[in-house]
């Protein structure tokens, strides 16, 4: 058991990655908070896994008003004794080419991706800082590091996900707290099924693994980071990406 007795907060949970980690992080015994917007979908999703017999409970929030997260992140404290991981995975896209990106579309995937993990991070701090350990893995994206057609916003924001990353390593490595980012390549969930067909097949054709990740690739790797194997690792982004970019 790779999480025993931890506690971890994993936002986004209700659907593609953020759920393949809540089952991954549980089955390695951890109680999971799974924090999502959708709580049909997370209530749903959450029950499923208790059924398995895994550590999960459902919280509502939304990451772009920080009310709500401060909301969850007491709620979880409350009910789930501390707050050892926080996974901030939730995210969003808005795609646009530059010339057409409404400033609403650009807006809403700041507030969502780069200002939300802010947000949580903050509001979940003050636990980690008074029991002097903590780790926190923010969800970056191949596309903030070598930026992608259509996504000015998105791009924007995890690369501005990137900066806070190694910001954080800085400031709270003393304070017994290791803070990573993984940025995951083409990942088969719901926000890739949007994206035209065409594309994923250029996405794919570029990955020297020869196929589109899973969401239980980027769970591992979330785990990893996550777990007391990772004591030494802090400040990096852990490319999960099939090689796509080299
Ligand atoms: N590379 C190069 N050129 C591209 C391109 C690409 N990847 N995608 C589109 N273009 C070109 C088109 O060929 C077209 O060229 P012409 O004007 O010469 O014909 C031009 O750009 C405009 O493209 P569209 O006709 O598609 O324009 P649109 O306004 O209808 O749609 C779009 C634009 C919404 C951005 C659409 O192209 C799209 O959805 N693209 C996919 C964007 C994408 O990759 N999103 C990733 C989502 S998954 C995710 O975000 C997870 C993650 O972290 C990776
Ligand atoms: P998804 O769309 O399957 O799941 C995202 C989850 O986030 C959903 O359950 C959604 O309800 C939740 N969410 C959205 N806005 C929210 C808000 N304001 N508050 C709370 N929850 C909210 O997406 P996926 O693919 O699982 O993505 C997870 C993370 O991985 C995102 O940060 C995404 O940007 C990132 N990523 C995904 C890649 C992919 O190819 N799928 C590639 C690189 C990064």
């Amino acid at each position: 058991m790779r999480l025993k007795d931890k506690v971890a907060i994993i936002t986004g949970a209700a659907n593609g990655i953020g759920l393949a980690a809540a089952e991954r992080f549980a089955g390695e015994g951890a109680a999971v908070a799974m924090a999502d917007y959708d709580a049909d979908m997370g209530i749903t999703r959450a029950q499923e896994l208790k059924e398995k017999g895994l550590n999960v409970q459902f919280f509502q929030v939304n990451v772009a008003d920080r009310q709500s997260i401060d909301s969850m992140a007491e709620a979880v404290k409350a009910e789930l004794g501390k707050v050892d991981i926080l996974i901030n995975n939730a995210g969003i896209t808005r795609d646009g080419m530059l010339s057409k990106l409404s400033p609403d579309d650009f807006q809403a995937v700041m507030d969502v991706n780069l200002s939300g993990v802010f947000h949580c991070t903050q509001a979940v701090l003050p636990f980690m800082l008074e029991q002097g350990r903590g780790k926190i893995i923010n969800t970056s994206s191949v596309s903030g590091i070598y930026g992608n057609v259509g996504q000015t916003n998105y791009a924007a924001a995890k690369a501005g996900v990137v900066g806070m990353t190694k910001t954080w390593a800085k400031e709270l490595g003393r304070k017994g707290i290791n803070v990573n980012a993984v940025a995951p390549g083409f990942i088969s969930t719901g926000m890739t099924a949007k994206v035209p067909e065409k594309v994923i097949g250029q996405m794919q054709g570029m990955v020297p693994l020869g196929r589109l990740g899973k969401p239980e690739d980027i769970a591992n790797a979330y785990l990893f980071l996550a777990s007391d194997e990772s004591d030494y690792v802090n400040g990096t982004v852990l490319h999960v990406d099939g090689g796509i970019m080299m």
